[in-house]
């Protein structure tokens, strides 16, 4: 493992983003351990004029951690870490200055090999980032003499369509190379994401299943039970697709649908999602349900007029041997009737029935990445007692009862903890995003040419009951009368 003076630099200190998930994350990384005050120093940067206290105090208040033994010394000690610097986002000054004190700082502490090691988390919209990138690139690159390295984090949204994407990723590569930028996607930093690959690949139960053989059709599903609020402005401008499905989703689909990579390494890993994105047929406008929820255009912050989707499914077709013919259904939506995200693998019918006169349920087997994250198959079984009758029931795998005592990372924490190590497995590779792009690109410029219309549904609803028969239409086959209840302590 790498040791010597490490500096994080968060831009954009002041942000939502900075406030809600890095700092907590970076807090999160200290109680554990892995911010050793000996050799961390974190820097705040946004263009605001305000005092190392006051962007502590702003801080403060999302800093919890339930692991800590003594929360409010950790607390103080973890600000203690930040100092916070001012400057615009594309002016010589700041950046200057900024790499002043952080080069005050390694010198200090500059007593072992590779003392400068510098990340940097762009919290901060994208239209900053080609300015930014630049300023870092002339101003602020780790010192040769002290070894170490420069890395950049970025988030999405990477660009609005194809084109744009490309040219944000060109302005950004022509600055660093891509071992050195981190593209985040916060999905891939949940545990049961991550779990996939080990699934998938260390399980001689699913390797023969996992076809279109045996498997009838994926759904892919985000829910959230609250809608736009306060974030209306920016939503309106990328819609549902672009704030889930592209991305988190679609990330999803990869690992749920690439075939075993070579090894474990990074590049083996991405270079397989990379042939899945590259696999995915153009999609048909029949296999796309968009809706936005009533109400949704009561925020001031929406036009009136406004024609971005809340909700969408859209069905995916991925050209290939293991999976041709067979529907992966990604549906997303905002103010819907409950939160949560899951993987739903269904399977064909058993064929040669031979207890028809009792419908079966068909196999599914559900990934629950969030909340209560669990995995269940859920199979027929013969109803306990003397009678000979079939039942739906369970092999549940639910993490809060099996790994009592154990937290669960945030992503955020993970995927921080990555780009100090020097990981890439877990972020998005250019090809891979221009991938993703090519993919949606289509659709979503005919969305924003008003070509494709949302369908209004209500808050607090399943979303348009047009999306229910689309999912139907595909094969997806519900199970009425049964649900899963995550087990309680
Ligand atoms: C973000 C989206 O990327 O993911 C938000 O911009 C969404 O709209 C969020 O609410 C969901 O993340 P999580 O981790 O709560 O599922």
């Amino acid at each position: 493992p790498e040791t010597g003076c490490l500096s994080i630099i968060v831009l954009g200190a002041s942000g939502d983003l900075a406030k809600k998930k890095t700092f907590p994350a970076l807090f999160n990384l200290y109680c554990q351990g892995f911010l050793p005050p000996d050799e961390v120093h974190i820097f705040g940067y946004a263009r605001t004029k305000i005092s190392d206290d006051d962007l502590r105090n702003r801080v403060c208040g999302y800093l919890v951690n339930d692991r800590s033994a003594s929360p409010s010394e950790d607390v103080s000690k973890f600000l203690q870490l930040i100092q916070y610097v001012s400057g615009s986002y594309d002016g010589a000054d700041g950046f200057q200055l900024l790499d002043k004190e952080i080069t005050k700082h390694e010198i200090s502490k500059s007593s072992q090999e590779g003392s400068s090691r510098r990340l940097f988390y762009l919290a901060l919209p994208p239209s900053v980032y080609p300015s930014v990138c630049r300023m870092i690139r002339k101003y602020c690159m780790n010192k040769s003499d002290l070894g170490g390295w420069t890395r950049i984090v970025v988030e999405k949204p990477f660009g609005k369509d194809l084109d744009s994407a490309e040219q944000l990723s060109s302005q950004i590569g022509e600055l660093f190379d891509e071992p050195q930028i981190y593209r985040i996607d916060h999905y891939l930093g949940k545990e049961l994401v991550q779990n996939l690959l080990v699934l998938r690949f260390a399980n001689r139960f699913f390797l023969p299943l996992w076809n279109r053989d045996n498997i009838d059709n994926v759904q892919i599903v985000f829910r959230e039970d609250f809608g736009t609020e306060g974030r209306g402005g920016y939503f309106d401008e990328y819609g549902i697709i672009r704030d889930i499905i592209q991305n988190h989703l679609l990330q999803v689909l990869c690992l749920v649908a690439m075939e075993k990579p070579v090894s474990l390494k990074p590049e083996h890993i991405r270079d397989e999602k990379v042939k899945v994105l590259q696999s995915v047929l153009p999609i048909k406008d029949e296999e796309v349900v968009l809706g936005q929820y009533e109400g949704y255009r009561d925020d001031p912050t929406v036009p009136n007029h406004s024609n971005t989707p809340t909700f969408a499914t859209v069905i995916l077709r991925i050209h290939n041997e293991r999976w041709e013919g067979v529907p992966f259904i990604l549906k997303a939506g905002k103010a819907l009737n409950s939160r949560k995200a899951e993987i739903r693998v269904q399977f064909k019918d058993v064929p040669g029935d031979i207890f028809k006169c009792q419908k079966q349920g068909r196999n599914e087997f559900v990934i629950r990445l969030q909340p209560s994250e669990a995995m269940y198959m859920k199979l027929t079984v013969k109803q306990p007692g003397l009678e000979m009758s079939t039942v739906q029931s369970e092999l549940d795998l639910s993490y809060r009862q099996r790994y009592q005592g154990v937290t669960i990372p945030e992503a955020y924490e993970r995927l921080i903890l990555d780009t100090i190590r020097g990981d890439q497995q877990h972020f998005v590779r250019r090809d891979e995003l221009k991938a993703a792009w090519e993919i949606f690109t289509p659709l979503l410029h005919r969305i924003d040419h008003g070509e494709m219309k949302p369908i209004p549904y209500r808050t607090g609803s399943r979303g348009p009951a047009e999306a229910d028969e689309l999912s139907a239409k595909a094969g997806y086959v519900q199970t009425h009368g049964y649900i899963w209840i995550p087990p309680t302590l």
